[in-house]
């Protein structure tokens, strides 16, 4: 592959359950990734060109210090060219109306909404030299929530609200879409069952499907919507969710 065929693609909470397998399905695809996360060093199975250290919390709150992340990645980039942004790095803080902080709130929209905003905004013009694409990370909490999830869901629903914004505001150069998995089966979600190996059993009898999904099927949807050359797929939240989102659930 020469320099100029050479793929890039950012891969931001590259050291989660689902960061891990984008990093490993879009390096497949030949794609070089620059991953970032909030730690100093990878974790040790990630598979990855480039690894960028980045408090995306720091990012949104300082604009010298998002400066200096950012120059960083765009050293990356022989040819000041970034294919795919993958803005895939969240928290959930959980709580109810009656125990959220403000600085609860700051960090969930800072590091759910607001950098994959400055992130886009950074870096719009290597986005655009390609003709690029970029993938937000939500989830099914962006349309069905439960109790203690309101700053999590609020933030879900904002960035699914952006990816919709954004499309018809970069429509023309860059690609702008979304996933919006439900329960994924990464080593977080299956440690929270520990305990629990029935409640595992019957969360994944309650979808559809038999199962929850796994990290490799969020991470094909996002290289298919960053790969894919159907331009005219723009705006899209692609829900992948077993169908759990159609099931009426009435009490026994
Ligand atoms: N796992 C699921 O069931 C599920 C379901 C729906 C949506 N999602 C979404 O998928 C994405 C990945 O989730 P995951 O399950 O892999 O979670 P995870 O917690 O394993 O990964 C999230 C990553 O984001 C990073 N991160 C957190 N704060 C950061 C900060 N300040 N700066 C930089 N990085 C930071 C973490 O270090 C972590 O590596 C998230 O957007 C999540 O909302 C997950």
């Amino acid at each position: 592959m020469t320099k100029n065929e050479q793929k890039f693609a950012l891969i931001t909470g590259a050291n989660g359950g689902i960061g891990q397998a984008l990093c490993k399905t879009f390096t497949e695809e030949g794609y070089e990734v620059i991953a970032t996360d909030v730690h100093e060093q990878p974790t040790e199975s990630l598979i990855f060109s480039r690894y960028v250290s980045i408090d995306l919390n720091k990012l949104v709150e300082s604009e010298s210090y998002a400066t200096d992340r950012t120059n960083e990645i765009k050293s990356l980039l022989p040819n000041r060219e970034l294919h795919a942004l993958i803005n895939n790095a969240a928290i959930q803080i959980l709580g109810g109306v009656d125990s959220l902080t403000r600085a609860d709130w700051n960090q969930t929209l800072n590091v759910n909404l607001q950098a994959p905003f400055f992130l886009v905004q950074t870096l719009k013009n290597e986005l655009e030299a390609c003709r690029g694409s970029i993938v937000n990370i939500s989830s099914i909490h962006a349309k069905l929530t439960k109790r203690n999830f309101v700053a999590y869901a609020t933030s879900k629903s904002a960035l699914s609200g952006m990816t919709k914004a954004m499309s018809v505001d970069l429509g023309a150069k860059v690609k702008v879409n979304g996933v919006a998995p439900a329960a994924i089966e990464t080593e977080m979600l299956i440690s929270g069952f520990s305990e629990n190996r029935e409640g595992l059993a019957k969360l994944n009898d309650y979808h559809p499907t038999g199962t929850i999904g796994e990290p490799r099927e969020v991470a094909t949807t996002a290289l298919f919507l960053a790969n894919s050359n159907t331009r005219f797929l723009n705006g899209e939240i692609l829900e992948i969710n077993g169908g759990i989102g159609n099931c009426l659930h009435d009490p026994d």
